[in-house]
């Protein structure tokens, strides 16, 4: 049997081959070059690939086969990379910094780079449509959790309660839960639903990764914001001081360090005890704690 790190491997190895295979391109689409580039560009500068290994670890425990996963693994990091390039902008976050690289639109300019995240936006979508593995009925299932977790109810409305705090100096605990319910919450949540469905899994079991996943996001946002100020920029590969210079409220500015990762523990533990109704939860667990220790 795998161990952890050889599990983890296995499925960032699966995840990267399909993104590659996905975003090929085609002899009639050299005019749009650029922007298969650039969407390949962001793809390939690495990440962590949290949320595809929440896909096929969900998939895995509950007995599934990973080729059902293969599909919604890709996609879900698809629409993280979009995230990631659109968060990036000037008239967002405005770092040149990303994975380790220039980000998108340093490297591409403005327009190709919202191109880009348009098209990460998309093609998952596709991806989901065209599958031979999974059933229609698990399509139809999946589209509806990348819907909903990118858009108004998800990463795009934390996005937007993001920016529209940095004008704000009356941010409390109360609205940045809820943001990073929706901005950061809502993938890592449908990730973990989504490993359920291509599984076969109970709509009490859907509940119960939800449950995990928004836990797991809250304490992987906490633990973003404490590494934005604890970390170095070659470290991390994305700009440190990034929170402070764009007058982001959180868990550090509210509370400290010390106080946040108190919190980022907590939240772990609750994560963790959703856990108890997997019988192999083994390398789940284990992915949990990691995020929770992570240096970027
Ligand atoms: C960064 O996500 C954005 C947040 C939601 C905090 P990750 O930390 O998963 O970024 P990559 O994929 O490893 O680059
Ligand atoms: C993550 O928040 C939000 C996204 C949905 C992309 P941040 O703005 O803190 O993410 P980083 O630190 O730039 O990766
Ligand atoms: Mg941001
Ligand atoms: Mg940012
Ligand atoms: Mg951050």
């Amino acid at each position: 049997m795998k161990n952890f790190n050889e599990k983890l491997a296995e499925y960032i190895e699966r995840t990267e081959a399909n993104l590659k295979k996905y975003n090929a391109m085609s002899e009639d689409m050299l005019p749009q070059k650029s922007l298969i580039d650039a969407m390949n560009y962001s793809l390939e500068a690495g990440g962590k690939r949290v949320r595809p290994a929440l896909v096929y670890g969900f998939c895995e425990a509950l007995g599934g086969d990973l080729r059902s996963a293969d599909a919604p693994a890709a996609a879900i990091e698809m629409i993280h990379t979009f995230s990631l390039i659109h968060d990036d902008l000037p008239a967002m976050d405005d770092d040149d910094f990303r994975r380790g690289k220039p980000s998108c639109h340093k490297a591409f300019g403005e327009a190709v780079a919202i191109l880009a995240g348009d098209a990460l936006c998309m093609l998952p979508f596709e991806v989901i449509a065209d599958d031979e593995k999974l059933t229609p009925e698990q399509k139809v299932k999946i589209v509806s959790c990348l819907a909903k977790g990118a858009g108004r109810e998800g990463m795009g409305g934390g996005q937007v309660i993001d920016i529209e705090n940095e004008e704000r100096s009356d941010v409390d605990e109360e609205n940045l839960r809820n943001m990073y319910r929706c901005k950061t919450g809502q993938l890592i949540a449908i990730s973990c639903v989504m490993g359920c469905i291509c599984a076969g899994a109970s709509d009490l079991m859907l509940g119960i990764a939800a449950e995990y996943g928004f836990k797991l996001g809250l304490a992987f946002q906490i633990i973003d914001d404490i590494l934005d100020v604890t970390s170095t920029t070659e470290e991390l590969g994305k700009p440190v001081g990034s929170d402070e210079e764009e007058n982001k409220t959180t868990f550090v500015t509210l509370y400290g360090v010390e106080k946040a990762q108190q919190i980022a523990d907590d939240v772990t533990a609750q994560a963790l005890s959703c856990l108890d109704n997997i019988e192999h939860s083994t390398f789940l667990r284990e992915l949990t704690n990691m995020l929770l220790k992570r240096k970027k």
